[in-house]
């Protein structure tokens, strides 16, 4: 693949900081999904604050700065330095009302707290990887990539790689590990055949091995998909970090906040439908408990009785949004410390 190298913004001390980016290579631009969607969803308002917890490249972002000028504010996250760079690149011309942040939003609370940021108006989370991750991040997203089996969205934290976890990992805890973050069928035939092909190097080997191992891709799914996706749930501590980011979250909205949550697979959407299913109840207890005592009170209000997909019209244009699935809810009650 040919591509013209363009850096048009950096931030201080990141990652890409003195190197380029491929930004005017189609492949590597990220469009975002449920742009209009998840904007109305967000009721975004002049003189509003905001939180996208997943800036990535920065799409759903501008369309949010747009919308809250004059006076508005955005907080935007991301625990790839890497994708703050490139949001930088596409939101320069917003610098005042834009506070970009390196971290994840598992520790959403605080860095509202650092920034004296809070209640606030919206707050969204697009989750997974972007399509620059996916194409040009160098850290093994990609099954068609000899590029090391990193899989770190912060490579500037200690945490294990894929790598470490295939390469030292007892066959059984590989198979647990396809079976819990990948829902892979499949999963004793798969950890077999990664014991056998030890040690992985490169993101295309682990595919490689995969798909000798079960055959060709299935309905258009390449047959390491789910392997992938177990490997940077486990490497990244995806479902607690989502767990966790979700609860503060709603901590954090004014009454009539909104939250926007776009998941791709299922064991996302899961975590998603339950925090807004019990954050819309009044009591939470066991069904046999015949008086409550949990003091549970309802925070959320769901939006949409059912959730939003993206439109024929989308996938075509964006295959990568074809798993997208976005909920949205707004807070109900006076927001406290
Ligand atoms: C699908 S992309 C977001 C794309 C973005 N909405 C846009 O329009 O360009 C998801 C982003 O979430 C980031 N991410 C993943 N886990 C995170 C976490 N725990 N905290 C903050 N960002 C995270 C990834 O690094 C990636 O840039």
């Amino acid at each position: 693949m040919t591509s013209t190298m363009v850096r048009t913004a950096t931030l201080p001390g990141s990652a890409l900081e003195g190197s380029r980016l491929p930004m005017d290579d189609v492949s590597f631009v990220h469009q975002p999904v449920l742009l209009k969607e998840a904007i109305d969803a967000l009721a975004v308002r002049p003189g509003g604050r905001y939180v996208d917890c997943t800036v990535g490249g920065g799409g759903h972002a501008e369309a949010i700065l747009q919308d809250c000028l004059p006076g508005g504010h955005l907080i935007a996250i991301d625990a790839d330095p890497a994708a703050l760079d490139s949001a930088l690149a596409r939101l320069d011309r917003f610098q005042d009302s834009l506070t970009l942040v390196h971290g994840s939003y598992a520790d959403l609370g605080e860095v509202l707290h650092r920034h004296q940021f809070g209640p606030v108006d919206g707050i969204i989370f697009d989750l997974g990887l972007s399509s620059l991750q996916l194409e040009a991040s160098g850290r093994g997203f990609s099954f068609r990539r000899e590029e090391p089996l990193d899989m770190r969205f912060d490579a500037t934290t200690p945490g294990p790689t894929a790598a470490t976890i295939i390469n030292r990992s007892s066959e059984q805890e590989l198979v647990r590990l396809l079976r819990t973050y990948g829902e892979e069928r499949r999963s004793r035939a798969i950890a077999k055949a990664l014991v056998e092909n030890r040690p992985f190097k490169s993101a295309a080997h682990l595919a490689q091995v995969v798909t000798r191992r079960i055959g060709p891709s299935r309905g258009g799914i390449h047959p390491a998909t789910r392997t992938f996706q177990a490997l940077r749930i486990a490497v990244n501590g995806e479902l607690n970090n989502l767990r966790s980011g979700l609860q503060q979250a709603v901590s954090a909205l004014k009454p009539g906040g909104r939250l926007v949550v776009i998941s791709y697979h299922s064991l996302e959407d899961r975590i998603v439908k339950e925090t807004f299913r019990t954050e819309s109840q009044d009591c939470i207890c066991p069904p046999e408990l015949v008086q409550c005592i949990c003091d549970h009170q309802a925070r959320l209000s769901t939006i949409h009785r059912k959730v939003i997909t993206p439109t024929v019209q989308e996938k075509v244009r964006n295959p990568r949004s074809r798993s997208a699935r976005m909920r949205a809810a707004q807070h109900i009650k006076a927001w406290s410390t």
